[in-house]
């Protein structure tokens, strides 16, 4: 009788506990921003559903790195706490010359990334520049009216 009490106490815990997690579990989702630690921000406009295809953009500010302050277009894929998204540093504002490419997950909040980072005329792997990204959530974000 004891156990059967203990058994139904530690029940009743884990299944409050996961209710909770589940609460205030963040996902990537639509209208989301989220800023590494170099002050960039990746904003998530739309994940559809149906194919966990991403589409968003990404303001660079990095230190270091050209294209900055400028809105560059990004595409992916999420896959439960699996994403990876790629951006074009390509615009009629100002063009770098290369893709960047961030594979990470999302844990406790946080997007956990590497990427790598290709120069157009690129002749050798060594060429790749590679590195860690950690964003974290930054709130929500809003459509942009097409009202003027
Ligand atoms: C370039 O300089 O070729 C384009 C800008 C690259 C910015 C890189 S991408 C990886 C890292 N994370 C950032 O937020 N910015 C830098």
């Amino acid at each position: 009788m004891k156990n059967l009490h203990i058994g139904l106490l530690l029940c009743a815990l884990f299944l409050s506990n996961t209710l909770f997690a589940n609460e205030k579990q963040l996902s990537v989702q639509s209208l989301s921003a989220w800023t590494n630690q170099d002050g960039s921000t990746l904003y998530i406009d739309s994940v559809n559903p149906t194919t966990n295809q991403i589409t968003g953009h990404y303001i660079n500010r990095a230190a270091g790195y050209g294209c900055q302050n400028i809105k560059y277009p990004v595409t992916g894929w999420v896959y439960g706490t699996a994403i990876t998204f790629q951006t074009i540093w390509q615009s009629t504002t100002q063009s770098c010359n290369s893709i960047t490419s961030w594979t990470g997950f999302l844990y406790q909040d946080q997007i956990f990334t590497l990427w790598q980072l290709v120069i157009n005329g690129s002749t050798n792997t060594g060429q790749i520049v590679q590195g860690k990204d950690t964003f974290s959530y930054t709130g929500a974000t809003e459509h942009e009216s097409l009202l003027k």
